[in-house]
């Protein structure tokens, strides 16, 4: 069933554990994700960035394809439809005309006073249409940092300020974790992620959620993050496997069979992940 996320977020956060948001990458990555997710009964918020959107051809065609998989495979778990990193107002309008139920407006690059007011506008958009809005405060690093630079934690001051003048649902408060690949152990800020998540009394949002230890996000969750985002550790066991094949199947050729051939890695990485988070048995 598609929906927003309040409900399955607000639901994390009396509960204390974690929803996966995993990023979709084609017909296949959703497939393997849905599948997996309703075996463990887990609900699921399925993030597609726009780079993803653009490959797998418009906000459109993953909107249709989403549907459409839900519907033929009998997904009964709540699924949500979120669009990941947001960069403009504009994105984030074309995703919701298109029926992605979420969005994550992502205004971390600007300064605090123009992350509000794109912010604020998204989230008029997208109210009266039933859709949630997740904002970032701070910076996330990127994958060629591998190690988060502490400037760019995000403040207290800055995390009440953006959630009590523009009305967001979620808040993904920047506190040590990188996109992509980390160098070392992440640094993640637990207190002040207390402190935000008592403040703006709200479910927060882990970005990077790939590579950080167990027990760290046993903690993190503990703390008050309720949705996790994982893109990369899908990559890595999913083309991990690929590549095993290959060398294995020197003439196959047929596309089905090479990307199939990742379809065990992914379920199993998803699995894992499912029960870190404790979402198995939620939906
Ligand atoms: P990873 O690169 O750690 O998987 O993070 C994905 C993410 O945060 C997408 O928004």
């Amino acid at each position: 069933m598609l929906e927003n996320m309040k409900d399955m977020l607000n639901k994390a956060d009396s509960g204390k554990y974690a929803v996966p948001h995993f990023n979709i990458n084609n017909l296949e990555w959703t497939r393997f994700i849905l599948e997996e997710c309703q075996e463990l009964k887990s609900p699921v918020i399925l993030g597609v960035s726009e780079g993803a959107i653009k490959y797998m051809g418009g906000y459109k065609t993953v909107s249709n394809l989403v549907r459409s998989l839900i519907s033929d495979l009998n997904i009964t778990i709540p699924v949500a439809l979120h669009l990941d990193h947001g960069s403009s107002y504009e994105s984030c309008v074309k995703a919701i005309d298109n029926g992605f139920t979420s969005v994550m407006i992502d205004a971390s690059k600007y300064p605090l006073e123009e992350n509000i007011n794109i912010t604020k506008q998204v989230v008029l958009y997208a109210k009266d249409k039933n859709v949630t809005v997740e904002a970032e405060v701070g910076a996330v690093g990127g994958e060629e940092d591998g190690v988060a630079n502490e400037l760019a934690y995000a403040k207290v001051e800055d995390a009440t300020k953006l959630v009590s003048e523009t009305n967001i649902d979620f808040l993904a408060p920047a506190l040590g974790s990188v996109h992509g690949i980390y160098k070392g152990e992440p640094k993640l800020d637990f207190e002040r992620m207390i402190k935000i998540h008592e403040l703006v009394k709200l479910p927060l949002v882990l970005h990077g959620g790939s590579g950080i230890p167990d027990e760290l996000i046993k903690k993190a969750i503990s703390c008050g993050i309720c949705k996790i985002n994982i893109n990369t550790e899908l990559q890595i066991a999913w083309s991990k496997d690929v590549r095993k094949y290959l060398a294995e199947n020197n003439v196959v050729y047929d596309p089905r069979k090479v990307i199939k051939s990742g379809e065990m890695a992914m379920k199993e990485m998803i699995k894992e992940k499912i029960i870190l988070f404790g979402s198995n048995g939620k939906a």
